[in-house]
């Protein structure tokens, strides 16, 4: 038998604590519930559940179907230090505004960290709701707004972290893919969000300096108090977040600091339309 979820809200624009026991939310018997909360609120933070990388598993499959990484992992290691994480070299990019999966077909629904080891230093994780930035915007800024196009790459989000790399890196990068996409998203919902974030170089129709001009000035909008949540880690941990309506980002971590995190994805749904 399942009752209703406990969950307190963080703050109006971002966020809800859920307050569920470890059986309780394996049992899958929240997971509806658990679902519409993370549609409304972005994140969910779980204060130290301390699932083990199986547990973490287990209850992602109740929310959904499991995305693999390209290496075939369910359960991945998060983490910039090469010794730590096969993904190390991309995940630099995790220090700049941006949401998962930006470029595939339909971008992972939410994403699912556990910390595991922290870092002395930084490693906060913040985050954005891109829903209710758009909803604040004026209409007439909505309607603007929704008749641009963008493009995004992973190979852009590079000179974020390193300005100038070597031809090969880039050739690396650039295998992972450019896409045109709407700067507003219509979901099946019918709510609408902004589709921002450091792989966002350029927008169709615009100059590069307008362009940039009015990513930055919505990045910037999209990330301020009324939207945005940091998250101060303790080990144990778990945060989920509605990886089609937020924005996030690690605070900078040092290379050999420790810092551990697990995550596991759920599969998009829908593209970006
Ligand atoms: C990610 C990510 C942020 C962090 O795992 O997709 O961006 O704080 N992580 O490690
Ligand atoms: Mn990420």
């Amino acid at each position: 038998m399942s009752g209703v979820l406990r969950s307190e809200t963080i703050k109006p624009g971002i966020g809800s604590k859920v307050l569920m026991t470890k059986e309780e939310l394996l049992s899958g018997a929240y997971s509806s519930q658990i679902r519409a909360l993370l549609e409304e609120r972005g994140v969910l933070v779980f204060p130290a559940l301390n699932f083990t990388d199986e547990e973490q598993l287990v209850f992602t499959r109740t929310l959904g179907t499991v995305s693999k990484e390209k290496t075939g992992e369910e359960v991945f290691t998060v983490s910039v230090d090469p010794e730590k994480s096969s993904g190390a070299a991309y995940l630099k990019g995790s220090f700049y505004w941006h949401f998962d999966g930006t470029v595939q077909d339909k971008p992972v629904l939410a994403s699912l960290l556990t910390a595991k080891t922290l870092s002395d230093t930084g490693g906060d994780t913040e985050f954005c709701n891109t829903y209710a930035a758009f909803e604040a915007l004026s209409e007439s800024e909505q309607a603007e707004l929704e008749q641009l196009r963008t493009r995004h790459s992973t190979w852009s989000s590079l000179f974020y972290f390193d300005p100038e790399p070597d031809q090969a890196m880039l050739e690396m990068f650039l295998q992972a893919g450019d896409k045109e996409l709407p700067l507003v998203w219509t979901h099946a919902s019918g709510r609408k969000s902004l589709v921002l974030g450091c792989t966002a170089y350029h927008v169709v129709g615009k100059t590069p300096k307008d362009g940039v001009m009015l990513l930055n000035r919505l990045r910037e909008w999209a990330t301020s108090e009324p939207f945005h949540y940091r998250h101060q880690w303790t080990v144990g941990d778990m945060v989920i977040w509605d990886n089609t309506g937020t924005l996030h980002r690690a605070m900078p971590y040092p290379v050999d600091s420790g810092r551990e995190m697990r995550r596991t994805k759920l599969e998009g749904e829908e593209p970006i339309i």
